[in-house]
């Protein structure tokens, strides 16, 4: 099917609000997180006037759905993720998980890093198993679950050895490993495979889409990469330059569940990607 049709077809969905792409799963969930008028201020050093980081950034992410930021650095995405995570308070709006606003971290959202902190005295399984502990999550429970995930995510012949022991795409594996031992309803991902080569990277992307096509599990992934954000979500959210607010809500319609090799000869793959990089200002 010609670009043009096939564009075409899009618009006439998104008008009429009929599906004819793969039903995607977001589309009928009811928000599982709403981010409402939130602003952020941060002190200025030598007691220069407070900076807004953030202001009045709305958005709404439905149950399941993955869902990508890209935006300058310095816009506040980082910001605006620990705010989710509950580890920031917000100064202006509230942002919500259901009905409930979220003033500290909850155990229904878990948060992978750009660099995997774990600890070095402690073997892969048992940081794995960390967060786990920490919870007082049934030990039973966790056990049975452990083999699976490892298996899932490539660590099964690493889970007795120390973390130096491991390459950096196995660090952060690790990592998402700990987050979804927890079994989170959403998983907020701030740039986890940005220190990766490009390589790694994008088998962890085909992994990542995998552990979500195959659970429940709402992302909201922050990213430099426009292709990253393109293969991996349902909408891409483009934020202005600080005060960083949401400027392009970009719904990417390439049917899943999808294949690299599918997904980056789709003309369609090429169209966003070139959309994204003129919102970015790219060129
Ligand atoms: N705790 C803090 N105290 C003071 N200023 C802060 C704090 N955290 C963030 N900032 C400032 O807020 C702005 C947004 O920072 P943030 O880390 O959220 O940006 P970002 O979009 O994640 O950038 P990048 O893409 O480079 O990671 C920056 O100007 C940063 O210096
Ligand atoms: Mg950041």
């Amino acid at each position: 099917m010609a670009l043009v049709d096939k564009l075409r077809i899009v618009q006439r969905a998104a008008a009429t609000g009929e599906n004819v792409q793969p039903m995607r799963r977001g589309d009928t969930a009811p928000a599982l997180i709403a981010v409402e008028r939130v602003g952020k201020r941060f002190a200025a050093r030598g007691g220069a006037e407070a900076f807004s980081a953030l202001d009045d950034v709305s958005m709404q992410i439905r149950q399941g759905e993955f869902v990508s930021i890209l935006g300058p650095s310095g816009c506040g995405k980082s910001t605006l993720l620990r705010m989710v995570a509950g580890l920031v308070p917000c100064d202006d709006g509230r942002i919500l998980l259901g009905a409930e606003p979220i003033t500290a971290p909850v155990p229904d959202i878990g948060v992978v890093f750009q660099t995997s902190n774990m600890l070095p005295w402690l073997t892969v399984g048992d940081n794995i198993r960390l967060g786990a502990k920490l919870r007082n999550l049934p030990r039973a429970h966790v056990e049975k679950r452990l083999p699976a995930l490892l298996d899932t995510l490539g660590l099964t012949a690493f889970a007795d050895r120390y973390p130096h022991e491991l390459s950096g795409g196995m660090r952060q594996r690790a990592a998402i490993g700990q987050i979804l031992l927890l079994e989170p309803r959403v998983m907020l991902m701030d740039e986890p495979f940005g220190a990766l080569d490009a390589l790694t990277r994008d088998r962890l992307n085909v992994e990542l889409l995998r552990i979500w096509q195959q659970s429940t599990l709402t992302v909201l992934l922050v990213t430099h990469s426009i292709h990253e954000a393109v293969f991996l979500s349902d909408r891409v959210l483009v934020m202005s330059e600080r005060p960083g607010r949401v400027i392009h809500d970009v719904r990417i319609d390439l049917p899943r569940p999808r294949q690299p090799d599918q997904v980056k000869s789709d003309p369609l793959y090429g169209h966003y990607v070139a959309e994204l990089s003129r919102l970015m200002g790219v060129f």
